[in-house]
């Protein structure tokens, strides 16, 4: 038998068909359009790639996109002045630093010093503590876009046993929180954890976001489990060149697996959704709002 595979690039492709019609509706009744500012310091390649990425997806959207593209040399108070007019800008309702930053930067004090209502990134210590009690807040787009495909895919979570590999603030910890929000029963392991592979073998859910190409082999996955393949990583191809994969052996895992997101094509998609969804829903509650239905946890 062979694993369904979990197409999030359609799925986002829906999921954006909606974003941009509760967008239009948002602009009819408030005049103005949601407004989502990127930030990237620097001229790190692949950060390039997706700040354009993310930028051309808020347009399709409806949504006004403002880049703020800095100098590598950037001091962190110049930073931290951008986002003061940043979050003093009413136009302005989701704002993105593009990580990572120059090591001149601290990460940690520029994302506290975003507007929690506005850290579309839901990295903000005040988003992670609303998360992790159960509160509304903004919810990390990756997590968020791997929970939707676990839904769409899976239905009802409760019960379930869920091993996420990796324990990053971006994708590892947010994602065991909402898992365990949705009921499932979740473990949480990383490179020092011991027996890895029988951890990972009695998961009937299996986040992979260890960023190590192809660690996931077969023999790690129990059968008919879903996969949520989050790795992107670059590795040499055959013909010379690059090609993207993910933490998972895709082809050995589609011999065992029920379900699995492919790379590229699974995570990537849905990530630049969720962020158009965080945006609206942002304007949406300053607007005072309800955000549309499906867009947030
Ligand atoms: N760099 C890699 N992933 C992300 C992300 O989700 N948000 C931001 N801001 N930077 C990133």
């Amino acid at each position: 038998m062979s694993a369904a595979i979990i197409d999030g690039k359609a799925i986002a492709a829906q999921l954006r068909t909606r974003i941009a019609a509760q967008v239009a509706r948002f602009r009819q009744s408030k005049g103005v359009a949601p407004g989502l500012a990127v930030v990237l310091v620097g001229e790190d390649p692949a950060s390039q790639v997706y700040v354009r990425n993310k930028g051309k997806a808020s347009v399709a959207a409806g949504i006004d996109s403002f880049e703020h593209r800095l100098d590598a040399a950037t001091s962190q108070d110049e930073l931290l002045a951008l986002i003061g007019r940043l979050n003093a800008d009413p136009s302005i309702h989701g704002i993105l630093v593009q990580l990572p930053l120059p090591p001149q930067i601290d990460a940690g004090r520029v994302i506290d010093a975003i507007d929690p209502d506005k850290d579309v990134d839901g990295f903000h210590i005040s988003n992670v503590g609303r998360l992790n009690t159960g509160q509304p807040g903004m919810v990390p787009c990756t997590p968020l876009g791997c929970l939707m495909m676990l839904r769409d895919h899976l239905g009802d979570l409760s019960g379930a046993e869920a091993v996420v590999l990796g324990r990053s603030n971006i994708v590892g910890k947010p994602m065991a929180q909402l898992l365990l929000r949705d009921n499932a029963t979740v473990t949480i392991a990383h490179s020092r954890t011991r027996d890895l592979a029988d951890i990972c073998r009695r998961a009937e859910i299996l986040v992979a976001a260890a960023g190590r190409p192809g660690m996931i082999g077969a023999d790690w996955i129990r059968p008919g489990a879903t996969v949520i393949d989050v790795g992107i990583n670059r590795v040499p191809a055959a013909s010379g060149k690059t090609r993207l994969v993910g933490d998972v052996e895709f082809d050995a895992a589609v011999a065992v697996a029920g379900a699995i997101t492919p790379v590229p094509g699974g995570v990537g998609p849905m990530t630049i959704a969720c962020l158009l969804a965080n945006t609206l829903t942002a304007a949406c509650r300053a607007h005072g709002v309800p955000a549309p239905e499906g867009l947030t946890t």
